[in-house]
């Protein structure tokens, strides 16, 4: 396997006074330029933090050069999220736990014009999904508890991530594998080891001196280990 790692910072630790030039600082050329970016909104119900919501991912639409990533920590994702598609989000995701009909809504958010991700949180099963997962695009596997950035990443979750690997290489699931969590010049070799495909990173991109230099340097690491897979 030698396909080109994703990276996809996460805005949830950019400054949120000045997002598009926090977008800006990951919008360089060859490897510094990330694939995706990833948006975070939280409702204060699926989870206790609360961040931003639809008119900040339609005003982050009009200046991105980059696709945005849609991550919706929300309940009643069925109602809310194929909105986020129709705002030109490239990929919208979902939580498993909240969906009340996630194939139907996998649908809608195809029919919207995204992709469409299913994300479980750690304690979730993955076999639980597979069945559901057929009708999705991308599958966003947690590695920390959802709501706030920071957290050390939990390794135990690469289980899961192995597991859609196999399903994915051999042809049962067509999807791409996307970590959310910890993810740091520390923690990615492992998780690109074990099979991702696409890499959430907060604090380690927006944290940093150089945002554009932390997203190479994860890229670089992140295809080191995937090619020793
Ligand atoms: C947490 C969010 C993450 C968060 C990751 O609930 O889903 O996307 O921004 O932040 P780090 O990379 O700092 O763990
Ligand atoms: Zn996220």
């Amino acid at each position: 396997m030698t396909h080109r790692p994703l990276i996809a910072p996460s805005i949830l630790s950019a400054d949120f006074a000045r997002l598009g030039a926090e977008i800006d600082a990951v919008t360089g050329q060859g490897n510094e330029r990330a694939d995706w970016v990833h948006v975070d909104v939280m409702d204060a119900h699926f989870v206790p933090n609360l961040t931003l919501g639809l008119p900040v991912v339609e005003s982050l639409q009009r200046v991105s050069e980059i696709p945005l990533d849609c991550h919706l920590m929300i309940e009643n994702p069925d109602r809310w999220a194929p909105g986020y598609a129709e705002a030109g989000a490239a990929n919208v995701t979902v939580h498993a736990e909240a969906a009340a009909r996630p194939k139907m809504l996998a649908r809608d958010l195809r029919a919207a014009g995204s992709k469409a991700g299913l994300s479980i949180k750690p304690d979730t099963p993955l076999d639980d999904w597979v069945d559901v997962l057929v009708e999705y695009d991308t599958l966003l596997v947690m590695s920390v508890e959802p709501g706030f950035g920071g957290q050390s990443f939990i390794p135990a979750v690469l289980d899961k991530v192995r597991t859609a690997r196999r399903m994915v290489d051999t042809g049962h699931l067509q999807l791409l594998v996307e970590i959310d969590g910890g993810i740091n010049a520390d923690t990615i070799e492992q998780a690109a080891a074990a099979g991702v495909d696409c890499f959430v990173a907060g604090s380690a991109v927006y944290g940093a001196e150089d945002p554009a230099a932390a997203v190479g340097a994860l890229r670089n690491t992140a295809t080191a280990a995937g090619c020793s897979r």
